[in-house]
């Protein structure tokens, strides 16, 4: 397999380099990105220094250098993780997520058009795979039957309107042009290498530097949390399995509601690294709300299992105690991201 990975460099992204490239049958991972805040090369360490990977700094909104590497690289598969991805930030400047997340993704199928018409022979084997969100969906009440692949779009913030809109997009391409095209719908991921804006990383930052950790609202808002190495197999399994012109759920089965993550995670900090004296609940702080706070999200990922198999192997509390413990022992990342401009956003945001 030969494969572009666009937003490579980013948490998902790059999780998914390390797991393609842990695998024998991968002959090529080409990874386009623009490097913006979310974007780290120091992410990629690890692949570069493997002889099948390239990394290649530059904009999915520049069509023509996308086109160039589907031809030049003999590329088969398309994984599309490009995307401006924090709800926050949409609320505070929802332009730049319609340029990359619905521009952009209509950047990179018009390069795959292109590059297929021009190679009608790789029409039938090529692969675009849409990495998408179950943010699209809305929200949920309490006892309302989780996101599955049938349930209406109803997206809430900018972020999700703008994943959506390029969701539809994709689905276009497939019904209009023939592109064999495949959407991953996922719930919240965490794990390691997330920049610290997320609630997880967040949290465990914030902690550890002796700050408070906000807590938007009462705190009861339920996410449904996959470990991101969980994700990567998921993408991997539908990339290899999933039926062109398909969508897929994709979730953990782990509901959790965001005081309950926040306090798991003070009580890991308390285990692995004690303050002097009390516990890192102390820090806990109930700020505003974020407007159009989304309530719930769950996703029922029945089809994922029982037409292609996957399953997610880690739980809530393997996967969270992993990653509590690698962003203990790796400050030094953490560190390098968390200078300049991510102070800027800390204290635009939580002014
Ligand atoms: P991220 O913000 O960590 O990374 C995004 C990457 O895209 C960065 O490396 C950034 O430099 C790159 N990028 C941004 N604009 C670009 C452009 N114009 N051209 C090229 N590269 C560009 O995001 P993430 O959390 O890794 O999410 C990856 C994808 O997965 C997104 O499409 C997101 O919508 C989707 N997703 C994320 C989650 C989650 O919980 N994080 C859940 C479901 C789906
Ligand atoms: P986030 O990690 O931003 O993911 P998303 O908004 O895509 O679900 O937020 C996860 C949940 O945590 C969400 O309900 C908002 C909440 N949250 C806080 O309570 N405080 C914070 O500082 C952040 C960043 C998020």
């Amino acid at each position: 397999m030969r494969i572009l990975v666009t937003g490579g460099a980013g948490f998902i992204g790059a999780n998914f380099v390390t797991h393609l490239l842990s695998t024998a049958a991968i002959e090529r991972v080409v990874v386009v990105d623009a490097l913006t805040y979310a974007g780290n090369l120091e992410n990629l360490a690890g692949a570069h220094r493997d002889p099948r990977f390239r990394f290649v700094k530059g904009s999915i909104l520049d069509r023509g250098l996308v086109e160039d590497l589907l031809a030049a690289e003999d590329i088969g598969v398309v994984a599309h993780f490009a995307a401006e991805s924090h709800v926050d930030r949409s609320i505070r400047g929802p332009e730049a997520f319609i340029e990359t997340n619905v521009t952009g993704t209509l950047r990179v199928l018009e390069a795959a058009r292109a590059h297929l018409n021009a190679r009608p022979d790789k029409k039938d084997s090529f692969r675009f795979l849409h990495v998408s969100t179950d943010e699209v969906f809305g929200t949920l009440g309490p006892t309302d039957p989780k996101f599955s692949e049938d349930t209406p779009y109803s997206p809430n913030s900018p972020y999700a309107a703008s994943k959506a809109a390029s969701d539809h997009l994709v689905r276009a391409w497939h019904e209009t042009y023939g592109l064999n095209t495949l959407i991953s719908n996922c719930s919240n991921n965490y794990g390691p290498l997330q920049f610290p804006e997320k609630l997880i990383p967040l949290i465990i930052h914030n902690a550890l530097a002796g700050k408070s950790l906000p807590i938007y609202g009462d705190g009861q808002q339920i996410r449904d949390w996959l470990y991101v190495g969980d994700h990567c197999s998921a993408l991997a399994t539908i990339i290899a399995r999933g039926k062109p012109g398909e969508t897929y759920a994709v979730g953990g089965n782990s509901e959790r509601a965001n005081l309950d993550v926040v306090g798991t995670i003070c009580d890991l900090l308390d285990h692995h690294r004690p303050r002097n004296s009390g516990s890192y609940r102390d820090q806990i702080a109930f700020v505003a709300d974020r407007p159009g706070h989304d309530r719930r999200y769950a996703i029922d990922a029945s089809k994922l299992e029982r037409e292609l198999g996957w399953k997610p192997e880690r739980n809530f509390s393997s996967g969270i105690e992993a990653t509590v413990l690698w962003y203990l022992n790796n400050g030094e990342w953490v560190n390098n991201v968390t200078s300049g401009a991510y102070r800027d956003w800390v204290a635009e945001q939580y002014a």
